[in-house]
C-alpha cells in the first residue's frame, strides 16, 4: 500500500525529468547527505528553521497550520517542519525527481501530513489562493535561483501568506561585507578537502563547481532583506549565521 503511494507520488516520466533544472540531478542529488561532512553545522541550521516554525505555531490557535516548502530536496527540512508542531501540514514542492524521491522516502511515516508537488515552485505558488498559507519555509533553495526568479518568488510568497504569516529561509545567503565574504568562501571551500581523505575527490569537485556557479548569482543578506521589505514583510531577522549560510525570518505584515 505504502509502496504503491510512493510510486504514484514519486514516479517521474521523461517530460518531468526534462523540466527539472539539473543542478541536483547527478552525484550531488544522489548523495546529498554526504554534504554534512563539509558543513558540520548543517543539522543545527535545519533545527533553527524548525524552531522558528515551532515558536510561530505556539502563537496560533487554528487546528491546522499549512506550511508551503520550496525545494524539499532530501526531506531534512520537511522533517523539521513536521516535528515543529503536530498541527503542521506541509505542501512540499520540488522540480527535481532524484531529490523528491528522497523526500518521499525520508518522511514516509508522515504522509498523511504531506502533499507533494513535483513542479516548479513559482508555478505552484501562482496557483495558490492569496492569503491562504500560514508559513513559507525553505532550506538551501533560494540561492540556486536567478535574481529575476528571486524577485518574482518573494512577491508570490508575500501574496500567498496570511497576514501575520511566517517566512523562514535557511540558505547560502552571504555577508554583505566583501572582505568577510571572501574569508568565509575560502574557509568553506577548504572544508571540502575532507572528501579527498575518503577517496571522494569527485564529490568535492562537483560541489566546488556548484559554489563557483553560485558566486555568479551571489545571494546576499542585503538582497534578501531588500526583497522582504519591498514585499510587505516586517520584523526581518537574521536568526543565526554559519559562515556563508544563515537563517532569516520575517513576518507578513
Ligand atoms: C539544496 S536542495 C534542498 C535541500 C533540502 N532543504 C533538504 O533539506 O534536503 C534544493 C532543492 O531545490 C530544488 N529546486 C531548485 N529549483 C527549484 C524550482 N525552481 N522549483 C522547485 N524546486 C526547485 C532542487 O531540486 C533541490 O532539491
Amino acid at each position: 500500500m505504502q509502496s504503491d503511494r510512493l510510486k504514484s507520488i514519486c514516479h517521474f516520466g521523461q517530460k518531468e525529468r526534462a523540466m527539472s533544472d539539473k543542478r541536483f540531478e547527478g552525484v550531488l542529488g544522489d548523495e546529498y547527505e554526504l554534504f554534512k561532512l563539509a558543513l558540520p553545522y548543517y543539522d543545527e541550521l535545519e533545527e533553527t528553521i524548525g524552531r522558528a516554525v515551532r515558536e510561530h505555531s505556539a502563537g496560533l490557535t487554528a487546528s491546522s497550520i499549512v506550511v508551503v516548502e520550496g525545494g524539499c530536496g532530501t526531506g531534512l527540512t520537511t522533517r523539521q517542519l513536521l516535528q515543529a508542531d503536530p498541527r503542521v501540514h506541509v505542501l512540499a514542492i520540488d522540480n527535481e525527481p532524484i531529490m523528491l524521491v528522497q523526500t518521499c522516502d525520508n518522511v514516509k511515516d508522515e504522509w498523511n501530513r504531506i502533499e507533494f508537488r513535483r513542479r516548479d515552485l513559482l508555478m505552484v505558488l501562482r496557483e495558490l489562493q492569496t492569503g491562504s498559507m500560514d508559513v513559507f519555509a525553505s532550506g538551501y533553495l533560494i540561492h540556486n535561483l536567478t535574481p529575476q526568479y528571486r524577485r518574482d518568488l518573494y512577491a508570490e510568497i508575500s501574496r500567498v501568506l496570511k497576514p501575520g504569516g511566517l517566512f523562514v529561509n535557511g540558505d547560502k545567503c552571504v555577508r554583505d561585507d566583501p572582505v568577510s565574504q571572501v574569508e568565509d568562501y575560502r574557509m568553506t571551500i577548504a572544508a571540502y578537502d575532507i572528501y579527498d581523505t575518503i577517496g571522494r575527490s569527485d564529490y568535492k569537485a562537483e560541489w566546488i563547481e556548484h559554489y563557483e556557479e553560485d558566486e555568479l548569482v551571489r545571494f546576499t543578506e542585503a538582497e534578501q532583506r531588500g526583497l522582504l521589505s519591498a514585499n510587505g514583510f516586517s520584523d526581518v531577522r537574521l536568526v543565526k549565521r554559519f559562515g556563508m549560510d544563515s537563517v532569516m525570518t520575517a513576518m507578513k505584515a
